[in-house]
Order: C-alpha cells, then sequence, then structure tokens
C-alpha cells in the first residue's frame, strides 16, 4: 500500500511595510499592501508533515505536539478545504492520479522558536502547512497561487512562501483572486542585508493581530490616512529602494513604517501598546547609532522594526552586525548573542528564493 506524505518547512518573515487592518475579514484582504523580507536561519522555521490515508475518520493537527482542534469553517479548515478541491481539480482531469482529495488528513507542525511572541509564528506556520499539503497532492501551482490559500490561514503567511523581498499586493477583486504575494527581489540580489532578532520577551502577546486590527479598522482615524496617502507611496518607494540596493531610504521607510504601525495602535480605541521600554530604548540606540554616523557624512546604517509585540528586529549590512550587537549588549549586559540566540539575539540573513 503506498504511503501518501509530505513534509515541507517555511520561514518567518518581517514586514517592512506592515499589514494591519482587513477589508474582508473571512478571506483575509488587507486595506493595505505590505512588504516584507523572508528571513532564512534554521531557527526560524515551522516544519509541517502532511499524511493523507484513507483510514483517517476525520482531518487532524498536532502543533508542537499538542492536538489542536480545527474548527468548522475557522482558517484552518478553509486552507485545508481550498487545497483539497485543488486537488480534486487535478484528479478530474487526471482520472489515473490516486483519489487523495476524498482522504482526511493528519498535519502535524512544529516551531522550532517561541509560539505568538510576535515573531510572525502563524506566518511560517500556514505557509508550511499550505507547502506541505501542495507537496502531499503534487499540486503544479506557483508559489504566488499558493499564496492565494496561504492568506486565508493568516495574512502575512501568504508572504512567507518566497525567499527575499517579497510584496504583498492588497488586489481590488472582490474574491481576493488578486491578493496575492510576488516576490520583489530574490535573496541574492541583496545578499549583504542581514536581520538581527532581538528577543525582548517570548511571552503570548495580550492583543492578538486579528482582534487589534479589527479595532483598529472600526476606531482609528489615523489608520484611514495610513491607507489612502502614505503606504501606496512607501511601497513604490522601498520596492525602488530594494532594486537599487538604496540601504538608507530602506532603512528610513522601514522605520517610519513601524513607528506608523504603532501610531495607528495607539490611535485605536482602547488604546494598543505592543513596544514595552526594552523595545523603546532598542529604537533610541539605533536613532543615536544612525545619528552619529550621518553627522559624520555618513548614511543610515540600521533600521528597527517592530511587528505585534515588544521584540527588535534590525536590518543592517552585515558589515554593521557585530558593531550593533555590542552596542546592544552594552546596555543590556545580560544579553547573550552568540550563545543562546532566544536568549536574546539572534543573527539571521534573507532566505534565498
Ligand atoms: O498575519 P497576521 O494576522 O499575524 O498579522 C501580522 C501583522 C504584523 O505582523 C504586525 C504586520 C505584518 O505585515 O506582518
Amino acid at each position: 500500500m503506498s504511503l501518501y506524505q509530505a513534509t515541507a518547512s517555511a520561514p518567518v518573515n518581517i514586514a517592512c511595510i506592515k499589514y494591519w487592518g482587513k477589508r474582508d475579514t473571512k478571506l483575509i484582504l488587507p486595506t493595505n499592501s505590505s512588504l516584507s523580507v523572508t528571513l532564512d536561519q534554521d531557527h526560524l522555521r515551522s516544519t509541517t508533515t502532511s499524511r493523507a490515508d484513507p483510514s483517517f475518520t476525520k482531518d487532524r493537527l498536532w502543533l508542537n505536539g499538542k492536538e489542536d482542534e480545527i474548527k468548522d469553517g475557522g482558517r484552518l479548515a478553509t486552507c485545508i478545504a481550498e487545497m483539497k478541491r485543488m486537488r480534486k481539480e487535478l484528479e478530474d482531469k487526471s482520472p489515473n492520479e490516486p483519489k487523495l482529495s476524498s482522504y482526511n488528513v493528519h498535519i502535524c507542525s512544529h516551531n522550532n522558536f517561541p509560539t505568538a511572541a510576535g515573531l510572525a509564528s502563524s506566518a511560517s506556520g500556514f505557509a508550511a502547512l499550505v507547502k506541505s499539503l501542495a507537496t502531499l497532492y503534487a499540486l503544479p501551482a506557483s508559489p504566488s497561487e499558493l499564496s492565494l490559500i496561504a492568506r486565508q490561514g493568516s495574512g502575512s503567511a501568504c508572504r512567507s512562501l518566497m525567499g527575499g523581498f517579497v510584496a504583498w499586493e492588497q488586489g481590488t477583486s472582490p474574491n481576493g483572486s488578486d491578493s496575492l504575494a510576488i516576490q520583489v527581489a530574490p535573496r541574492e540580489h541583496w545578499e549583504d542585508i542581514h536581520a538581527l532578532i532581538c528577543v525582548v520577551s517570548d511571552d503570548k502577546k495580550g492583543t492578538s493581530s486579528t482582534s487589534g486590527m479589527q479595532r483598529t479598522v472600526e476606531t482609528s482615524p489615523l489608520i484611514q490616512h495610513r491607507i489612502r496617502n502614505v503606504v501606496p507611496q512607501r511601497m513604490r518607494d522601498i520596492s525602488e529602494a530594494i532594486q537599487k540596493k538604496d540601504f538608507d531610504t530602506f532603512a528610513r521607510i522601514t522605520m517610519q513604517d513601524s513607528n506608523q504601525f504603532h501610531a495607528v495602535c495607539l490611535d485605536t480605541d482602547p488604546p494598543i501598546f505592543y513596544m514595552n521600554d526594552v523595545s523603546r530604548t532598542i529604537i533610541a540606540l539605533v536613532v543615536e547609532y544612525n545619528r552619529v554616523s550621518v553627522e559624520a557624512g555618513g548614511k543610515l546604517k540600521a533600521a528597527y522594526t517592530f511587528d505585534a509585540g515588544p521584540n527588535a528586529v534590525i536590518y543592517a549590512p552585515k558589515e554593521n552586525i557585530r558593531e550593533i550587537v555590542e552596542m546592544i549588549v552594552n546596555y543590556f549586559p545580560q544579553a547573550d548573542p552568540f550563545k543562546d540566540p532566544f536568549g536574546l539575539f539572534g543573527t539571521t540573513g534573507v532566505q534565498g528564493g
């Protein structure tokens, strides 16, 4: 008897232009386009194995060794159903293919980093899930096509299906058919950029991105200004900066966009605070580090960005990473960057295409 099983893994991505706000909560269609860098180190990945078997009585999922309920109509169920639908289309075209779309699946997923700590575990998780099912089902789908499905698991997951610099285009179609990820540039285009992950806290976040986004869209006047007047231009400018390998512009936009994302959180009623005092100290250090460089006639040397949690990601040319680590360790002497990447600081490059 054949064994129908496949394993795939996907890395975390960290946005430079933040996705925050849905125009359709079921299909997960965003209120603005976003752009991220897919990280490539082994310690920030989700790995997922899927198996289809006629003896399975229902679809089941284990996350980090613990079974998670697949709720009817929920995001997991939607992703699995969409993948089965694509498999069914393939079976209808090729009648000799085994009828895997009619079997239930067992899915086992593992993150090698803290779940829900502002390190985008849902992004790598849903991307790995969709990839493993696409492999199991031998689907001839491109990463952009698969991104349409991963998006319905967790919006930011659509960007983890590709390496390097990735845009999620918000699209205009009401059915979401053009709300997908595209690669702006592969990792090899700009290998010099590295990311330094500063794990300030690995606690679970207080306000989930889903409820935070909803509250922001419902109550913040500032987010309307961001959607209409700010993000479209930033998407064009940062894409151009990536093409030109212009770190100064890339860094400026990345920091401005992180600041505006946290400003719309503060503008939400009641307000949402994702950063803490350590986060703000890291901002002050990066600002000072850049100020000294610019005042000496140089350019920006580092860019901070923060997602829905207190952890910092610092993008910088590789040659600056050691200096930045030393600067941060000087202020937080308990940090031990090279022995224990999750005790505090792990450096990582960006993911290959
Ligand atoms: O995909 P979600 O629901 O986990 O939302 C992610 C939101 C941010 O990480 C804050 C921004 C982004 O673009 O990744």
